[in-house]
């Protein structure tokens, strides 16, 4: 089986990005290696604090968060970070060509469970302008030069793209090494299954609800066939289940919060997903624009996340935009 930097370097990718990945791995191991030793490890648990985004931070995620700063400063390529968990940006080497977006802990409420959790990372160039601090970062996703996550589940996986399809790594425990296990990741275009977490579903906008309304009538309603659904509760995983086997997953619009109706982060999760998922086929859309055509305003932005199988994702687009008729008044 191939090891990574040999794929990369097959896959002729430039060796400042080669060094980069193989940064992102080195930390990928260090936090697999505290999440499988668990409470063995004695990081499971909340801290006292909240992170950037209002949200209890848990022992593993600040852990994960200083790993991934400290180990990723001390590559030179690297201009500077940026973490979902941390409020400005974090500057590396003035010479480095690539800026490194990332959320240490995805999922992290599945920590405490034993449940999946992964790192998500977008790698974008650094501009060779005047631009400093947060406006470095404020580029859209079509200029990703690389993204992808690793996910710690039953084998620790990283998964990732530089514009040539998904590639698929599997840690080989014994001898401490990623190996190459899946060539290229196709998103089937037609899927009976979708993820969304169906407690909000009181606050979704009528067309949301209509749509998942006529999944839920399955063969008796006016999609005509039964569909099945998946709630893992940690993107990278949901993610990562739509990109073997199809689904479509989202986290709409949602009128709790008028100054904030979105969950998920444009830099962070938004990006990088929707880069994989059209490499691999499928579609990833906001509701009202492809995801990876924003211009960000702001490297903590929300958006709306609609991904997957191309024909579900397209449809459930239909109903937001109202050309789908549908079983529930609007
Ligand atoms: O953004 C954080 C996140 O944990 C995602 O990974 C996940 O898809 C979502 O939030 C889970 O949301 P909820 O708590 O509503 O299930």
């Amino acid at each position: 089986m191939q090891r990574l930097i040999p794929t990369l370097r097959r896959d002729h990718v430039e060796e400042g990005l080669i060094s980069v990945i193989n940064t992102l791995q080195i930390c990928a191991k260090e936090i697999s290696f505290r999440l499988h030793q668990g409470e063995l490890a004695g990081v499971l648990g909340s801290t006292l604090d909240e992170n950037i985004q209002g949200e209890t931070q848990k022992k593993l995620d600040v852990l994960a968060n200083q790993l991934l700063k400290d180990i990723l400063l001390e590559n030179s390529h690297i201009r500077a970070v940026a973490s979902e968990e941390e409020e400005g940006i974090v500057d590396g080497h003035t010479t480095g060509d690539y800026l490194v977006a990332f959320d240490p802990l995805d999922g992290s409420s599945n920590i405490d469970i034993n449940s999946m959790v992964g790192t998500i990372f977008s790698v974008l160039p650094a501009p060779k302008d005047d631009r400093q601090g947060v406006d470095l970062f404020l580029q859209p996703g079509t200029n990703q030069l690389m993204a992808g996550y690793v996910l710690y589940g039953p084998s620790t996986m990283l998964v990732f793209t530089t514009g040539n399809g998904v590639r698929v790594f599997t840690l080989d425990q014994k001898v401490g090494e990623f190996l190459l296990t899946d060539e290229d990741l196709e998103i089937p275009a037609d899927t009976c299954e979708f993820a969304i977490n169906m407690s909000n579903y009181r606050h979704w906008q009528p067309q949301m609800r209509a749509y998942i309304d006529d999944l839920l009538a399955g063969d008796t309603g006016p999609r005509c066939k039964n569909f099945n659904m998946r709630w893992i509760a940690a993107m990278v995983a949901d993610v990562h289940r739509v990109l073997c086997r199809g689904g479509l997953f989202t986290y709409p619009w949602d009128c709790r919060m008028p100054n904030k109706p979105y969950k998920l982060r444009l830099m962070y999760e938004g990006n990088p997903m929707a880069w994989l998922v059209e490499q691999a086929g499928g579609v990833a859309h906001t509701g009202e624009q492809r995801i990876l055509d924003i211009e960000p305003t702001d490297i903590h932005q929300r958006i709306g996340v609609i991904l997957g199988s191309a024909n579900e994702v397209n449809t459930c687009l239909e109903y937001l935009q109202g050309s789908q008729s549908a079983t529930t008044d609007v």
